[in-house]
């Protein structure tokens, strides 16, 4: 019989109430699952990366930065002309990558705030690069959430999101379970291309590694 405590994550069985934290991470679990996602998430964010280039001076927001190593891998790219600004809703998430980044911001080339893809405390193009790992599957409106990436990307600005769940025709039971606990979206390559073109995005690209399971994209602000 199974055990209701525990859920199919596609890849490997786990703790219901732990993995519920991967959409919002709160409390002690929240704690717990952001320094294993850090983990969990390097091998795939390290390949994810090799799809654009950062430059020194490149202003760069991470959206549901979740335990902050993206926000660390990126200030360590820049150079003191350039910004990393990390957002989540979560507030476990902020105080995580506000601890792992404590070098950089005290340097004032970081700054982490708590707040919704939705409705960002940004200028109108403030960034080259927007970015999100395994985050989009927990967007609320993903189109108008989009726009307001768009928004806040400056023109030709790249955005770049990396997923370790990948949509594939008739494959999808396998992530019913995680699907239900986490009510998550996993979009196809079809679909993210629409939504990018219908939201002022062009030269959208897929990068699929097959073996690993790991889809990111890349497309560009109009
Ligand atoms: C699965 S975790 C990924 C964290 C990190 N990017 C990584 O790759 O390890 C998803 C993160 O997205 C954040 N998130 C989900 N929906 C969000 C939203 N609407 N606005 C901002 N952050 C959001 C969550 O709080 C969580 O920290």
């Amino acid at each position: 019989m199974a055990d209701e405590n525990k859920v199919n994550t596609g890849h490997h069985i786990e703790d219901k109430e732990l993995i519920k934290n991967a959409r919002k991470p709160v409390g002690k679990l929240g704690h717990q699952i952001l320094d294993r996602m850090n983990r969990s998430h390097e091998s795939m964010a390290q390949w994810g990366v090799t799809h654009f280039e950062v430059m020194g001076d490149s202003k760069i927001l991470d959206i549901g930065c979740g335990g902050g190593r993206n926000i660390q891998r990126f200030a360590e790219l820049i150079s003191e002309n350039g910004r990393v600004v990390g957002i989540d809703y979560s507030e476990v998430s902020v105080e995580k990558s506000t601890e792992l980044n404590r070098k950089y911001i005290d340097k004032g080339i970081v700054n982490v705030l708590q707040g919704s893809v939705s409705d960002m405390p940004f200028y109108d193009e403030t960034f080259d690069i927007v970015t999100g790992f395994e985050t989009i599957y927990f967007w609320p409106d993903f189109i108008n959430d989009l726009k307001e990436v768009n928004r806040v990307l400056k023109k030709d600005g790249l955005v770049f999101f990396c997923n370790e769940a990948v949509y594939r025709e008739g494959e999808m039971d396998k992530y019913a379970d995680l699907v239900e606990l986490l009510d998550m979206k996993i979009y196809s390559e079809d679909v993210l291309r629409e939504s990018l073109e219908k939201t002022g995005f062009k030269d959208f690209k897929a990068y699929l590694d097959d073996e690993n399971d790991w889809i990111c994209i890349t497309a560009r602000k109009i």
